[in-house]
C-alpha cells in the first residue's frame, strides 16, 4: 500500500497509479461530479437532514467508486459503509474489532471485483489496476488490494469529512458565508481555507533516518515521530490570525494533504468535489443552518463529523426569476 511503503518501489507504483488517476479525472469526473452534486443537494435542500451521510458522504464516495469503476448498487453500499468504520466510528463504544471487519470485508469485495474483471477489463481505476499486473511493475494481487483500499478510504472518508466540515463552518461563520454568496470570494478561492480549516487527516508518523534537531527536541535515527498535520494548520508562526475562518486568506501553505513523497494521490480530485460543493451552494442555497449539536467521529487518525443535523434554505428566486 502506498502509505506504507517506501523507497524505489513507491514512486515507481506510485507514478503509475499517479497517472492512472490523473486520466481518470480527466475522462469527465468533473461533470460526473456537478452533477452528483447537484442531485444529492436536491435530495437535501429545504428539509432537516443529517448532512454528514447524506450529503457529504454520498459525494465523497460516489466520486471515488466512479473513478475506480464500482457501479451503484449492492457492492458500493457495502464498501461505502465498511470505509466509514474502517478507521473511524460514529460511536464512542464502537469496539477494535469493527475496524478489522470493516478492513476485511473492503478487501474481499474488491478481490471479488478484480476477480470478475478477469478479461473484460475496462477504462476505469481499477482495471488499470489490474493491468499493472502484466506490466514491468507486476504488481502482486495483494499490491492491488491493498491500493484499493487506500483509494477508496483516502477518496470517500477524507473529502466527506472536508465537506461536511465546511458546511458546519459556513453555519458558525456567517459572514463568511455572505461574503462568498455574495461573490466577493469567488468558490474557488475558498476551497484552500476550507482544507486547513477541516484537516482531515489528524498526523501521519514517520521514521527519522538521521538525527535532526528540531527547535529544542533532537529526534534521533530511529524514532518514530508523529507529524500533526492539524497542529501545523493553526500554527500563528505560519498563518496570520490562524484561529480565523478566512475563505479568501491570501498565504496558505497548509498540510492537510501531507508533503513529500507521500503527499496525497488525490489532492486534484478533493480540491475538485469542495469546489463544485462550493459553487453548487452559491448557486443554490440562501442559508445553513445547523440543528443541534454536531456528532464528532471517533478515531486517532482522522478528524470530522459523523452527523451534521442541519437545514440547507434554498435561494428565494426574485421576483420573474426561474428558480
Ligand atoms: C480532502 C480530502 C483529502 C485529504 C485531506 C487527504 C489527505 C491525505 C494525507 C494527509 C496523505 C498522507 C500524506 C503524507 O504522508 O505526507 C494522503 C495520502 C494519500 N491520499 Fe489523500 N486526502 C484526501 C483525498 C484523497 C482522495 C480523493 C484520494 C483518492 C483519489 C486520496 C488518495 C490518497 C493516497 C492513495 C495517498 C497515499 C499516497 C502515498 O503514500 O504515496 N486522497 N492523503
Amino acid at each position: 500500500m502506498l502509505p506504507m511503503s517506501d523507497g524505489p518501489r513507491h514512486a515507481a507504483i506510485r507514478s503509475r497509479i499517479a497517472r492512472c488517476v490523473r486520466r481518470a479525472v480527466k475522462a469527465g469526473a468533473k461533470e460526473r461530479l456537478d452533477q452528483s452534486v447537484r442531485a444529492r443537494l436536491t435530495g437535501v435542500l429545504d428539509t432537516d437532514a443529517e448532512l454528514s451521510g447524506a450529503f457529504a458522504g454520498h459525494v465523497a464516495s460516489g466520486a471515488i467508486c466512479d473513478l475506480l469503476g464500482v457501479r451503484e448498487g449492492a457492492d458500493r453500499e457495502q464498501l461505502c459503509s465498511a470505509a466509514a468504520a474502517a478507521l473511524a466510528s460514529a460511536h464512542r463504544d464502537a469496539r477494535e474489532e469493527d475496524g478489522r471487519i470493516a478492513r476485511l470485508e473492503i478487501l474481499m469485495i474488491f478481490s471479488r471485483l478484480v476477480e470478475e474483471r478477469g478479461a473484460g477489463l475496462g477504462d476505469d481505476l481499477l482495471s488499470d489496476l489490474v493491468r499493472l499486473q502484466q506490466s514491468d511493475l507486476q504488481l502482486t494481487m495483494q499490491e492491488i488490494l491493498y491500493n484499493c483500499y487506500s483509494l477508496l478510504i483516502g477518496g470517500s472518508e477524507e473529502p466527506r469529512y472536508a465537506i461536511v466540515g465546511m458546511l458546519h463552518a459556513l453555519s458558525q461563520h456567517p459572514e463568511e458565508w455572505t461574503r462568498l454568496k455574495s461573490g466577493a470570494i469567488p468558490a474557488r478561492a475558498a476551497v484552500e481555507e476550507v482544507l486547513r480549516w477541516t484537516c482531515p487527516v489528524l498526523h501521519v508518523a514517520r521514521t527519522v533516518v538521521e538525527d535532526t534537531q528540531v527547535g529544542d527536541a533532537l529526534l534521533q535515527s530511529g524514532q518514530m515521530v508523529s507529524l500533526w498535520y492539524t497542529s501545523a494548520n493553526f500554527d500563528d508562526d505560519v498563518f496570520a490570525d490562524a484561529s480565523r475562518l478566512i475563505l479568501d486568506r491570501e498565504s496558505n501553505p497548509h498540510l492537510s494533504f501531507g508533503f513529500g513523497p507521500h503527499f496525497c494521490l488525490g489532492a486534484t480530485l478533493a480540491r475538485m468535489e469542495v469546489q463544485a460543493v462550493l459553487e453548487a451552494l452559491v448557486e443554490r442555497v440562501d442559508r445553513i443552518e445547523a440543528l443541534g449539536d454536531p456528532r464528532p467521529v471517533y478515531s486517532n487518525f482522522v478528524s470530522g463529523l459523523a452527523r451534521l443535523p442541519a437545514r440547507l434554505h434554498g435561494r428565494t428566486p426574485r421576483a420573474g426569476q426561474r428558480s
